[in-house]
């Protein structure tokens, strides 16, 4: 059973305040390409650099933007590094979940007072447009949070940064803001993530999945969506179930070689138009039958958008208590079949689409299919 679980009331003070994702931080093999896909494909500008030409003799970083959404893409100039070692065996992947924190330090000594292994204690950073702190903790896998503190900053993105020129290869697409970042972990690890959420970070549970939500013919996953307190930052955590063939978390799992960041949801105000565009800019997502479509009016009732558009484009709709919501999601962007994106947009609904579950995963089971990893 799917079971809201968003009025649950706040009995505590909420010892971690965010004030939002501050940005995503890729570990690749060719920041320079990622970066590249990401300004032409997704639309992002490129905004900040940093690079052996600024200082920085181990690596290069590009730093990209669209609305609120902000990307890193840094690749390793050296064999041997933390970097390389994590591209090595992960593949292009997410290692850094930056949230901004109003006050870096107390993020750090709060989380890790709780439990929380420190991954680099409080430090400080300068340049002429300010200072910035920032402190990491380990979470799932390879994964890292990084609270930064930039109350008092005004550069591109961290020092150390230059400003990039305005971008003209960038194609916007109309993304906002980070919706959600989901997190796959392994059998059974599923408690022990949403534990370290909820007593660590101080997160509630918001919604949760089982494997009678996530079911296809071939396998089953469960999932349960942590939501710190003010609901800016969502994490959804998804665990393999038992079914008659591979689950795509596990086939995620084998081929990211352990749990890390399955999806990142962008949302938008028109999915119409941003999926269009990213199509058109090479963008490759799912697709659902046409049955889906022909049922779908009488499952959601009215909505605003064409239904015809909706098939031709490939979105699928949800509806709740609340309201609806528009989604579709991007084949993986790694030729491993590990970090894909999920395109979302809103229109009342705060839940991710169960109503979807099964035409999605299905979808993702003929792809799986095809991989030969079904
Ligand atoms: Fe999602």
């Amino acid at each position: 059973m799917a079971t809201a679980a968003h009025s649950a009331a706040k009995t505590t003070r909420d010892f971690l305040p965010l004030k939002g994702t501050d940005h995503v931080e890729f570990y690749v093999g060719n920041a320079r390409q990622a970066a590249h896909f990401y300004r032409t494909a997704f639309g992002m500008s490129l905004v900040a650099y940093a690079g052996p030409e600024t200082g920085k003799r181990d690596r290069a970083s590009y730093v990209l933007k669209q609305g609120k959404v902000r990307f890193v893409f840094t690749t390793s100039l050296r064999p041997g590094s933390n970097i390389a070692e994590h591209v090595a065996k992960h593949g292009d992947g997410v290692r850094v979940i930056a949230l901004e924190v109003e006050d870096a330090r107390h993020a750090w000594i709060e989380t890790t007072a709780r439990g929380a292994r420190s991954v680099s204690s409080p430090s400080e950073s300068a340049d002429e447009s300010g200072r910035v702190i920032t402190a990491s903790i380990a979470a799932y896998g390879d994964t890292i949070h990084t609270f930064v503190e930039r109350g008092h900053y005004n550069g591109p993105f961290l020092p150390g940064f230059r400003s990039e020129p305005e971008d003209k290869l960038a194609r916007p697409t109309g993304l906002k803001h980070v919706d959600h970042m989901v997190g796959n972990v392994g059998w059974h690890a599923m408690d022990e993530w949403v534990e370290f959420y909820a007593n660590v970070m101080g997160f509630q549970l918001y919604q949760h999945f089982d494997d009678k939500d996530i079911s296809t013919e071939y396998s089953a996953l469960m999932s349960k969506v942590m939501s710190n307190g003010n609901g800016y930052v969502k994490f959804p955590i998804n665990e393999p179930a038992e079914g008659r063939r591979k689950s795509q978390i596990e086939e995620y799992l084998e081929f990211y070689q352990g749990p890390g960041v399955q999806h990142i949801a962008l949302a938008t105000d028109d999915i119409l138009f941003t999926v269009a565009q990213m199509q058109a800019q090479g963008v490759d997502f799912l697709t659902v039958p046409h049955s889906y479509y022909t049922e779908l009016a009488g499952r959601v009732g009215p909505i605003d958008e064409p239904i015809e558009e909706l098939e031709r484009l490939g979105i699928l709709v949800d509806r709740d208590d609340e309201g609806y919501m528009l989604q579709i999601f991007t084949r993986p962007v790694e030729d491993r079949p590990t970090l894909f994106y999920e395109i979302i947009q809103r229109k009342g609904s705060r839940s991710f689409g169960k109503g979807n579950f099964k035409a999605l995963f299905e979808a993702i089971e003929r792809e799986q299919a095809l991989r030969g990893n079904l």
